[in-house]
Formats: structure tokens, C-alpha cells, sequence
């Protein structure tokens, strides 16, 4: 087992990763004196381990439709129901939607009580459930309304892993795939436990830089630029990771355009990619101006253009690229089929207790 510290001014948290690693979560209660567990899961009973006090099990649903104001005031309903206090907790069982909803169900009741998270899928053990970030949707866009609720602790247990379909863990790869970039060593090749351990040991230290996203966290979002506008472009056909692996290959040629990287670093992004099984040609319906206009409208861009980009110092926040020359990177992109984008990466063999795939927020 691993155990990943967060330190932040006026709050501290491990992440524990590793296989059997939710059978802490009653150790983990103890040491936070709850009396009583409000725990919701969007997995199977058998997956929620004991938490060692009274508990509520609230039923759960991974995925966007979920993911609204509406579930966090039923959430809190049902905490008043119980009898929940600030003094107890509240535990998070699923995908990054479900920790992401729960997260903020326990930033919101009683103006906050401890969370737990136990993220199921590879996307949410090295992103989601890491760095405080929670949030819902409203109608007009995702991840409207959030607030930043550290938890008490994350439990990231492979084991969970273990029937996830070949395209949900590839989701995830896409976001430690980027983590090459970004800071970590080549993860290439190691043990899964040991790429996510990387993954979370690199974020938690972002995070500890500078938690309510305003420098440096900006580069966690590597990738994301054109990837954001892809998943949007495509009708999140392609899956998030998919979409952030092409957006990492696109990051790479643009670096390269602009000259703050040299050639070989720019083949790097696509071997690393390439190496995950991930996508690398931009789809070929995609439209290059709906994709130009989706990324101006991005959350780091303030005015025109702006990427994480690698390059001499390592990867930072770049603002106001010029439109032509994102353009012209953009043209030169390979292209291929969506169908054959996803169809590479796809033999989705799902487990039943496989839910709706993973999206991300940022
Ligand atoms: N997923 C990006 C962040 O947590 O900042």
C-alpha cells in the first residue's frame, strides 16, 4: 500500500492506494470521531466496506444526468433525515461524478462536514476525487457551481479497478498519460498501482502550491484545452481521457510551433500517448472552427487563447496564442474516422457493475 500525503495551510489529508485498501475506511472514521456515516455509492453493496459506526447507504448513479443541484438538496435531505451532525462524515463510493456531487453535498450541509472518498475508476483515483475540487452542472454548462472541500481522507483501491472495461481504464490513462509533461518520470510500463501513486504524488504537490487554481494548478489542465472542445465537438462520443490524449498530442505540436520545444519532445508526445493504447489524430468530422471558437471560450483562457504548454521551465500556463498559428497546428494534426478513433480503443467488455463513463471537471 501507498500512502500519499496532502498538506495544505490548515488542512491535511493521505491517500492511501493500493488493493484491500477500502477496508481502512473504519480506522479512518475512528481517528475522525465520527459517530455516524452517511455513505453514498453508486457501486453494489458488496463494494462498500464497514465503516465501523451507524450508517446510512444511500444509493447513488455515476454520470452527468446526476450531477445537478437537485441531488445535493436530496443528499442533504436525507443527512437531516438521519440525524447527521458536523461532527460525523459522510463517504463517497463511485466515479468522479459521484465524489464530485458528494463532495459538495458535504461542503454545503451544515456549512460543512468531513468527507471520504473511495473513487472506483481510474479516472477518479488520479484526478477527481484528489484536490478538493467539487462541483455540479446546471443547464447551461458543467461544473457551474462547486466549491473546493478537501477531504479527510481518499482510499484509492485497485481492487476496484480490476473490472473496469479496457476503455474506462484508457479514460484514466489519458490523464496519467499527460502526468509525463507535467512533472512526473516516465510512468511508462511500471505497475498500475505505481502510475497512479505518481499520478496523485504529483497533483497532491500542485495542489499544496496552490490549491484554488490561480498559477500553477493551471497545468494539471495540459491537454485539456483542445480536449475540453473535443469532448464538446464530438458529443462526448470520445471520452474524456481520449479526448485529453489527442489535446496532449496537439499541446506537444503547438509547443513545438511556437518554439519552446524541440522536435524530439514533440515526437515524445505522441509516443507517450501512442503507448496508453490513446487516440492521437484529431477526428475527422471535427470542425477546426467550431474547435478554434469551443477553446476561446475555455476556463483558463481570459482573453484569446491559452494552453499549458511545455516547455524550458516545464509546462506552464501560456496566454494569448496567436489564433493563426493554433490554426495551422490545428491543420496539421492527422486526422481519422471517429468510428476508427473509437473503435481502436473500444472493446468495451463491461462488468455489470459498470456505470456510465467517466467525464471530468476541471
Ligand atoms: N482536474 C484539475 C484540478 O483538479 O485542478
Amino acid at each position: 500500500m501507498a500512502s500519499v500525503p496532502l498538506r495544505l495551510t490548515d488542512h491535511a489529508y493521505d491517500v492511501l492506494i493500493g488493493p484491500g485498501v477500502r477496508a481502512s475506511l473504519p480506522d479512518v472514521v475512528r481517528r475522525l470521531g465520527a459517530r455516524r456515516a452517511v455513505v453514498v455509492s453508486a457501486r453494489p453493496r458488496a463494494w462498500v466496506p464497514d465503516t465501523g459506526v451507524e450508517t446510512l447507504l444511500l444509493a447513488a448513479r455515476d454520470g452527468e444526468r446526476d450531477k445537478t443541484l437537485a441531488t445535493v438538496e436530496a443528499l442533504c435531505a436525507e443527512f437531516v433525515r438521519f440525524g447527521l451532525t458536523r461532527s460525523d462524515v459522510v463517504v463517497s463510493c463511485g466515479g468522479g461524478t459521484t465524489t464530485d456531487v458528494v463532495g459538495l453535498a458535504a461542503a454545503l450541509y451544515h456549512r460543512g462536514v468531513r468527507v471520504v472518498h473511495l473513487p472506483t475508476s481510474l479516472l477518479a483515483q488520479v484526478d477527481a476525487s484528489i484536490g478538493g475540487k467539487t462541483a455540479v452542472n446546471l443547464p447551461a454548462g458543467k461544473n457551474l457551481v462547486g466549491a473546493y472541500w478537501q477531504p479527510s481522507a481518499v482510499l484509492c483501491d485497485t481492487d476496484y479497478l480490476t473490472t473496469l472495461p479496457r476503455r474506462e481504464l484508457l479514460n484514466g490513462f489519458g490523464e496519467i498519460a499527460r502526468c509525463h509533461f507535467i512533472g512526473a518520470a516516465d510512468l511508462r510500463g511500471l505497475p498500475l498501482v505505481d502510475q497512479i501513486t505518481a499520478s496523485v504524488t504529483l497533483k497532491a504537490r500542485i495542489v499544496e502550491a496552490d490549491e484554488r487554481d490561480t498559477g500553477v494548478r493551471h497545468i494539471l489542465n495540459y491537454g485539456h484545452t483542445l480536449g475540453h472542445a473535443l469532448e464538446k465537438e464530438t458529443g462526448y462520443a470520445l471520452r474524456h481521457g481520449e479526448a485529453v490524449a489527442v489535446g496532449t498530442v496537439f499541446a506537444g505540436r503547438l509547443a513545438g510551433a511556437l518554439g519552446r520545444i524541440g522536435p524530439a519532445r514533440v515526437a515524445e508526445h505522441q509516443d507517450v500517448v501512442e503507448s496508453y493504447g490513446l487516440p492521437v489524430a484529431l477526428p475527422a468530422e471535427a470542425d477546426p472552427g467550431a474547435l478554434l471558437r469551443l477553446m476561446r471560450h475555455d476556463k483558463k483562457a481570459v482573453t484569446g487563447l491559452a494552453f499549458a504548454l511545455d516547455g524550458p521551465k516545464g509546462a506552464e500556463l501560456v496566454s494569448d496564442v496567436r489564433q493563426d498559428v493554433v490554426a495551422h497546428v490545428l491543420d496539421e494534426m492527422p486526422r481519422a474516422p471517429l468510428a476508427a478513433l473509437i473503435g481502436d480503443t473500444a472493446p468495451d467488455t463491461a462488468a455489470p457493475e459498470t456505470v456510465a463513463p467517466e467525464t471530468a471537471r476541471t
